[in-house]
């Protein structure tokens, strides 16, 4: 399913034909959506939920490989050996599961090549949370804690997504995801039973992280006027507000395990709710960052654009081998 080719000239996939009549084709769209079937590639759907689907893989697909590179600045920098190779193998997951989703995407038609233009002209946007900096090796262990703790509980409702290709690919990513958040809170674990100056490091980079953390779920329910539909097409199961809370709830928790204290005086119980109450989030500095005035922002882009024109002559080099095999399976056919 998950196709790994590049984008041949001339191979775009082609829209199942519109062989019954269209009200018959979303009658039966909108019956396996209300039985919670899956739809795939080739089942007729209409144009919003295509379009919609597009935005959110590729806008997925952009952060898991912008997510490379913050914490890529520290593989070179890692403590231990053990450290770097579990470093490595994380950020190459990361690069796998952006490779999942933009193959995800041309299941519906999209090219891979669009895509990846409109990250790199900035008219596509990817996670907020890869604008920020990792100034110490703290925030490796705090991304992996956090971010990716974070990325777990939006994804795992994610697997039961209408979209098969895209439900599959989030089952496959959630279980590395799951290794990348223990791996991020034992290094901080191993951290807090060091020395002092450590455990300032850690508590210093929780301080930095916690809020963009928070906003990883997205604007509020009441600002997020497209949730209503993505959530009766199927795509989105839990709102944002409710994502947020359950990984507010989950988190507090793992917090007091690990020695830390979350940066909000506003954090406390809430019996009556039985949820934790939090501090109102700056979403100014969200839309800010979101809309390319964050503190990373021109770097993460330069050096994703730098990577891609470097890569130039793989993608040559991948294009000509399988030009070469194609002609070459032509002539045996022919034969
Ligand atoms: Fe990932
Ligand atoms: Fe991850």
């Amino acid at each position: 399913m998950y196709t790994q080719s590049l984008d041949l000239p001339g191979q775009a996939q082609q829209a199942a034909p519109i062989t019954a009549d269209l009200a018959e084709q979303q009658a039966a769209f909108d019956a396996r959506i209300a039985e919670d079937g899956k739809i795939e590639p080739m089942d007729w759907m209409p144009d919003a939920y295509r379009k919609t689907l597009v935005r959110q893989i590729s806008q997925h697909a952009h952060s898991e490989i912008v997510g490379m590179l913050p914490e890529g600045n520290w593989i070179s920098r890692a403590p231990s050996l053990k450290r770097k190779a579990i470093l490595l193998a994380k950020v190459q997951d990361e690069g796998g599961h952006g490779l999942y989703l933009y193959s995800a995407a041309e299941t519906l038609n999209a090219s891979r090549d669009d895509l990846v233009d409109a990250l790199h002209t900035g008219r596509a946007k990817y996670s907020s949370i890869f604008n920020y900096p990792t100034l110490t090796w703290a925030d490796v262990g705090v991304i992996g804690w956090l971010v990716d703790g974070a990325a777990i509980m939006n994804q795992i409702p994610l697997c039961r997504c209408s979209y098969g290709p895209y439900a599959r690919a989030m089952i496959r990513i959630c279980k590395e995801e799951s290794f990348h958040q223990r791996q991020g809170f034992d290094a901080l674990l191993a951290m807090m039973r060091g020395t002092e100056a450590q455990r300032e490091m850690v508590q210093d980079a929780v301080d930095r992280w916690w809020f963009p953390v928070l906003m990883m779920f997205g604007p509020p329910d009441a600002a997020s006027p497209n949730s209503t539909q993505t959530m009766a097409w199927g795509i989105k199961r839990i709102s944002n507000d409710d994502l947020r809370q359950k990984f507010v709830d989950a988190t507090v928790e793992q917090a007091k395990v690990l020695g830390v204290t979350l940066p909000d005086p506003g954090l406390v119980w809430n019996a009556e709710r039985r949820h934790y109450d939090y501090s109102p989030l700056d979403w100014e500095e969200f839309w800010r960052v979101i809309n390319g005035d964050g503190p990373c922002n021109r770097e993460r882009l330069a050096t994703r654009v730098k990577a891609h024109e470097d890569g130039a002559w793989v993608r040559e080099a991948a294009l000509a081998h399988a030009e070469k095999h194609a002609n070459r399976a032509t002539a045996a056919k022919a034969a």
